[in-house]
Order: C-alpha cells, then structure tokens, then sequence
C-alpha cells in the first residue's frame, strides 16, 4: 500500500517536471529530437551581391561586374577618394539612381528570407548584408546589420554623423545640419582598409550560432570571408551560390544555383529539418 502510494506520488511529480521541463523525463529519441529542434534556434545568414543580382544590381566580380572600367583603387578606398572625389561620389551616384530605379526591387530571395526571420523570435535571427543596397530592409528583413555601409547614406566627413540620402552628391552638396558647409559628406560606404561596421554584434553572434548560412558571395573579401570560421564546431554551415566560392570547403552543404530558388528551397529543407 505504501509502495504503491509512493509510486503515484512520484509520478505526479515527474509529469509535473515534464510539464515544466520536458527535457526532464521525457525519452531519449524525443529528447534528442528536442534538442536538435533547439539548437537550430540561433540563426545567423550572410549575404552578398550575388542575393541582389536577379534584382538587377551587378555583383563585383562577374563579367558585368560594378568594378567594370573603374580599379577598385580609385572608387573604394579612402585614398582613391582624396585623389579624385568627383569620380568616387560619381560612381556612388550612379549606384544610387540605380538603386533608386523603378526597376530594381526586392526579389524571391529577399522576401524568402524576411519571411522566415518573421516567423522566428526576433533574439534568433540575425542578417548580415555586405550589401549596400536596401533591398533587405525593403523585403521586410528587421535585424539586419549592413557591414560595408548603406548607399542611402550620407557621411559627414568632420564629425561621422550619418544621414538618409537619396540625392547626388557633389562637391558642392551643402551639409544638411549646416547649409554654409559645402562638400563635407561622403557616402556611407565601407572602403577597401576601413573596418567594417558593426563587427562586435556580428562576432557575438557567429561564435553563438547554431545554423549559418552564407548566400551569394564569393569569400574573397575578410573580414566577412572568415565567419565561417568562427562558427562553433556543432553549427550547420550552409553555402548558397550558383558556384563555388573560395571558402566553400568550410560548409557542410551546398545549395547549388540561383539565390531566388535556392532560398526558398533552403528554408523549405531547414523546416523539414527541424520544425516537423
Ligand atoms: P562578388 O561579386 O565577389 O561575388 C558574388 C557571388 O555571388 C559569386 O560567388 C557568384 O557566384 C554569386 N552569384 C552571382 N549571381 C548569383 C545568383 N543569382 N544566385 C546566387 N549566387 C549568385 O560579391 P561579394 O562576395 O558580395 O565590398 O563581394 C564582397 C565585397 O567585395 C562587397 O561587399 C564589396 C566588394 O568589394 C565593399 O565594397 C567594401
């Protein structure tokens, strides 16, 4: 009698623990599956200029790359700037039109992945663009971080304070706080020997990352080349691209072809994966 009261009491105290914590009673298969669920929760995507290409943007280094007619020298270091501002804010302002062009608009990719990040707490997801395009904020992507700058950004080139721009800008575009300063902005873009923005916030979350997926760049360029890197040993590091990339030895899969089939079809395989 006493025995079998003490087993029901246990009982109740062990399906109490499993309503709580069900890692506490519940099997080993259904734990493992739990667990696996979980550590899918952190979620880290870089992109690159092959995400934007179908949205009409030229990445850098195909045959129509942006470089094209231009030395990457002369349009995107500071030294380049200094030798030749008008060239460098021309260059820029072309981008921006473009940009700013009725026909480049977010694509299949873009909205694929403000989606899902949609439905995810928002702790969980975090999008790194080397972009300097808007085209991921316009899809509706929230925790973006654009770690090479934003060309609807304005600089001022005295105190670093950062503008909305959306017009030229010329030597003779006066500040925006300060109408009598005269050509003291500079777009909002990283350069070739600046450091990228935002590098704490995107280290704190790749070495904490249990999925990583890299999308449409070709891991020539560092700092951005080597998170995967930094990614801790369990993390599922996924690559995206219609080719190989320099670092594509470092994933553990691949998503062959274009970005606006391959998102899709990627989130798709990560739902099946973890969420049925
Ligand atoms: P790249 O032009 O170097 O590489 C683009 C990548 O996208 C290549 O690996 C292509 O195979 C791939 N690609 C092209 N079209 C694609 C498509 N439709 N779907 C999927 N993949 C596609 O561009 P990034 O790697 O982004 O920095 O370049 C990195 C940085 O270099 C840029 O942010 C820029 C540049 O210098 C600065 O300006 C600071």
């Amino acid at each position: 009698m006493t025995l079998v009261l003490w087993l029901k009491s246990t009982l109740i105290v062990l399906l109490a623990k499993e309503l709580t914590d069900p890692l506490y009673i519940l099997p080993f298969k259904r734990q493992n599956i739990y667990r696996e669920k979980r550590r899918m929760q952190k979620i880290v995507v870089l992109t690159g200029a092959g995400i934007s290409a179908e949205s009409g943007i030229p990445t850098f280094r195909g045959s129509d790359g942006l470089w094209e007619g231009h030395r990457i020298e002369e349009v995107a270091t500071p030294e380049g700037f200094r030798s030749n501002p008008e060239l460098v804010l021309d260059f820029y302002n072309q981008r921006r039109q473009k940009l700013l062009s009725s026909d480049v608009k977010p694509n299949a990719a873009h909205i694929a992945l403000a989606v899902w990040e949609a439905s995810l707490p928002p702790s969980d997801f975090l999008l790194i663009t080397q972009n300097v395009d808007d085209l991921h904020v316009r899809a509706g992507s929230k925790n973006v971080v654009a770690m090479h700058g934003e060309l609807l950004k304005a600089r001022c080139l005295d105190t670093g304070s950062v503008f909305p721009w959306y017009m030229d800008m010329t030597l003779q575009t006066p500040h925006p706080e300060k109408a009598d300063q005269l050509g003291r902005l500079r777009p909002h873009i990283v350069w070739f020997g600046e450091m990228p923005l935002e590098m704490e916030q995107i280290e704190e979350a790749i070495i904490d990352c249990d999925c990583f997926v890299s999308i449409g760049t070709s891991g020539k360029v560092y700092p951005a080349a080597g998170f995967v890197q930094m990614t801790p040993k369990e993390c599922w590091r996924v690559e995206i691209n219609l080719d190989n990339a320099d670092n594509s030895g470092a994933f553990d899969d691949s998503f062959v072809g274009r970005a606006t089939e391959q998102v899709p079809r990627f989130i798709e395989a990560w739902k099946q994966r973890f969420c049925s």
